[in-house]
């Protein structure tokens, strides 16, 4: 980077890293771009930091982050420079090693690795990666694909649909047959692809506030407005809905979560169920109800969905996936609607992505099939389980007074409320100038004024010691 050149911040999407870390990938970025090149200085700490708007210890971090893995070299007196000598073998970001910023309060000279107690996620060290590659590798020999023309249905191939529609029956008590499903790449694919069916440009959708930020953004996608409806104790506010459609005739679709709402974890009481199912059909509001963690249920039977119980009259798109129990990488989420729906969600996706991954839909068919998913749900349960009773420990013992919180029924995280005045946006920021990333009430709302003092912590992706480590790194930050 010359004079005068810039450094470009892209913070990722979650907001879920320290900004240090963003600051230190968008460097890595440049250089592997070659806007930066070897020997090249970079601006001085306290220039660099005006010009971001960013605290300066931030950019010293990222600096240090960067030094340590050897990208930059700093040379006394003179500043600090892209490495002379960066040769084939780039040093790796995977594994990130980073240093505690002088302010962080943590132990000074340490290295420690980055915890993100992330919304929710699964631990892919748990997966059944053997399995599923051998049943890819199966797939790829095979003489089907072997002598097919490589494109197919853009619905998905007619074996995981069949697999995915008993599997659905069993698990969810949908009446769905293959022409009902549609497999996409993860269910962000099929929220996109259902807003295009349901809504017109300029029609509004409600969602549930505090909310999935992710959703939103797909239905804005096909030109709706998002309205924010509020959640309780018992899911989202069904009144507040009846009369939100009652005043607001563009009002043409629902969009929620009502197995284990998100991020709050709470399920939609069997009342609401009713009243909701009534007002969509008072109201001709299409339902798009997302199921995405529903195999994560520890306590008592899991709560069919509402696409169970839904009469025919009503539209309902119920979006599934297996980021939750696989791994959100594994790009796998699928629809279930009437035929003449899926029909029109099939013929965008046609126009943007053609169809899916073909020989990943026939491996996971086979593992539907033989009952290694089902294995693996249950593994998954009782790892997540045992780690939610530690969470739940951690946190009464060293956050006892400063939090209270419910212990999930199902899904991957625990909705944390903060005592009386304290900012979950501050904590937060704390906590990740120390290393941890934890995500604050302002991500999940549309207004931020109504911001709840929460964290959504998610517990199945670290094991008991980082768990453990990263209590102690909220409590140690808490302001
Ligand atoms: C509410 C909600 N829906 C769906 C998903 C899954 O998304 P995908 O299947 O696109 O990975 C997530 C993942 O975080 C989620 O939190």
């Amino acid at each position: 980077m010359g004079k005068g050149s810039k450094i470009t911040i892209e913070l990722s999407e979650d907001g879920g890293q320290p900004v240090f870390i963003n600051l230190a990938s968008s460097i890595i970025r440049d250089i592997e771009r070659g806007r930066l090149k070897p020997g090249d200085a970079l601006p001085g700490t306290r220039s660099l930091a005006k010009s971001l708007k960013l605290n300066r210890n931030t950019v010293d971090a990222a600096y240090q982050e960067l030094t340590l893995q050897g990208w930059l070299v700093a040379k006394p007196s003179r500043g600090t420079f892209v490495a002379d000598d960066l040769s084939e073998s780039k040093p790796s970001y995977g594994k990130r090693h980073i240093r505690a910023p002088a302010d962080s309060g943590a132990s000074e000279a340490t290295t420690r690795p980055l915890l993100h107690l992330s919304d929710g996620l699964p631990d892919p060290r748990i997966m059944p990666g053997v399995e599923l590659a051998r049943a890819f590798r199966r797939a790829l020999i095979s003489p089907s694909f072997l002598s097919g023309s490589g494109y197919g249905d853009p619905r998905g191939s007619i074996a995981l649909r069949t697999s995915l529609a008993d599997y659905l029956m069993q698990e969810r008590g949908l009446t769905a047959a293959p022409e009902n499903v549609l497999v996409t790449r993860g269910s962000q694919m099929a929220l996109f692809l259902a807003a295009g069916a349901v809504l017109e440009p300029g029609q509004a959708i409600a969602v549930e506030e505090p909310g999935y930020p992710l959703a939103w953004s797909a239905f804005r996608a096909a030109g709706a407005r998002v309205i924010g409806v509020p959640v309780g104790a018992q899911g989202l506010d069904v009144e507040h809905l009846a009369r939100l459609a009652e005043r607001e005739p563009a009002l043409k679709a629902v969009y929620l979560t009502p197995h284990h709402q998100y991020p709050t974890t709470v399920t939609l009481g069997a009342g609401r169920r009713l009243r909701l199912l009534q007002i969509a059909r008072q109201h001709g509001l299409a339902i798009l109800e997302d199921d995405y963690d529903h195999e994560c249920r520890f306590e008592g039977r899991p709560v069919l969905p509402l696409a169970a119980r839904a009469d025919p009259e009503l539209s309902v798109v119920y979006v599934g996936s297996l980021s939750k129990l696989l791994a959100p990488a594994v790009r796998i989420g699928y629809a279930v609607a009437k035929p003449a729906l899926l029909e029109r969600m099939a013929d965008h996706r046609e126009a943007i992505d053609r169809q899916g991954d073909l020989p990943l839909e026939q491996a996971l068919a086979n593992l539907i099939d033989d009952g290694e998913l089902r294995r693996h749900a249950r593994k998954a349960r009782r790892i997540y389980k045992a780690r939610r009773d530690f969470l739940a420990v951690e946190l009464d013992q060293q956050l006892g007074e400063a939090v209270s919180f419910d212990i999930p029924a199902g899904g991957l995280a625990i909705w944390l409320r903060l005592g009386d005045d304290l900012s979950a946006e501050t904590w937060a920021g704390k906590a990740a100038q120390a290393g941890l990333a934890v995500a604050p009430g302002t991500r999940f709302v549309l207004d931020t004024a109504i911001a709840p003092e929460a964290f959504r912590v998610g517990y199945a992706s670290l094991d008991d010691t980082d768990l453990r480590r990263a209590v102690t790194l909220l409590r140690q930050t808490r302001p």
